[in-house]
């Protein structure tokens, strides 16, 4: 049984297979109709969600499974009942276990007490099947991920370690301009470092926004993540140099825009760049649903 925690569980051949069969089912979903007929999953949100919600319901559904919303926007788990308990009883129900959570312990303890796959819906620290359809967008707009340069610029948070995580293990070379003090997850850059050494590729955490020069894809996300209540306006400041503008965009060639949404517009991203032709957001939207279904099948049916 295999779960996707962190990312890290799987290798380099996985994510291709995973990428590969998320593109043909994109391609012909009607052979992939009953792949999981008969099987359920439960889709555990603490969190809100437009399309990770939408996209793990559907990808039960396109396969000819069910997935139950058990909506925790109210609690997080662990309140009514122990994380253990919660999983021992699912467990007895459905194979598989989705979870949005406010801390990755909460899905470590669900996939220790439990006997099924858990997969990592966003944590504190991961949004391992986002980074997943980003590099399947990635593929799909410059062919190739290996060696592609990656910039990601903004807040160092959740999808930029599970960026560094999946570029490490596919070979991309992914660099990080955050303000100080906004850097990406340091044992998680540490760990996929070491993973990017052996595949021939380098990630970077930069300060300096004026060495963002010479990358493909130009990559950002929200200010502030789900969890922390400080209003944008407060961190504004600090931020303004690293917001994703047309003129930051022509200084980084990149020919890709990517941001994996909600989008502040005015914020990390203006109008002109999520709106503009270099933009694939919404290939990237709709590249989860895919990839969602594409990592169902693989864990339920491993
Ligand atoms: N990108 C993403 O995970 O979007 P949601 O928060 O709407 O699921
Ligand atoms: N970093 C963001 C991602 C939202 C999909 C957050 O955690 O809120």
């Amino acid at each position: 049984m295999r779960h996707l925690l962190t990312g890290f569980e799987f290798s380099q051949e996985d994510y291709w297979d995973i990428i590969n069969t998320a593109i043909d089912m994109k391609k012909d979903p009607k052979k992939y109709d009953r792949v999981l007929a008969g099987r359920s999953g439960a889709i555990m949100f603490e969190k809100p969600s437009l399309r990770t919600r939408t996209t793990f319901e559907l990808a039960f559904f396109r396969l000819g499974g069910h997935g139950v919303y058990l909506d925790l926007q109210n609690g997080e788990l662990g309140k009514r009942e122990t994380i253990a308990d919660y999983s021992r009883n699912l467990c007895r129900w459905v194979d598989c276990l989705v979870g949005r959570v406010f801390s990755q312990n909460t899905l470590t303890e669900l996939a220790k007490y439990g006997s099924v796959p858990v997969i990592n819906a966003l944590s504190d620290l991961y949004h391992p099947a986002q980074a997943m359809a980003d590099y399947m967008t990635v593929y799909e707009h410059l062919g190739k991920v290996k060696g592609v340069n990656v910039a990601y610029v903004g807040d160092g948070n959740n999808v930029t370690n599970s960026l560094l995580v999946a570029g490490s293990i596919l070979g991309a070379n992914v660099t990080c301009f955050c303000p100080e003090n906004c850097s990406p997850d340091a044992a998680v850059f540490i760990k996929a470092q070491e993973i990017a050494a052996k595949n021939g590729c380098k990630l970077a955490v930069e300060n300096d926004i004026s060495k963002l020069r010479n990358f493909d894809v130009v990559y950002t996300d929200t200010w502030v993540s789900m969890g922390d209540n400080t209003p944008l306006d407060t961190v504004k400041k600090k931020y303004m140099p690293y917001q994703v503008n047309s003129s930051l965009v022509e200084q980084s060639g990149a020919q890709i825009v990517m941001h994996c949404l909600p989008a502040h517009r005015g914020y990390e991203i203006t109008d002109e760049v999520m709106d503009g032709e270099k933009s694939v957001v919404f290939d990237e939207a709709e590249n989860r649903l895919h990839i969602h279904m594409s990592v169902l099948s693989k864990l339920i049916n491993a």
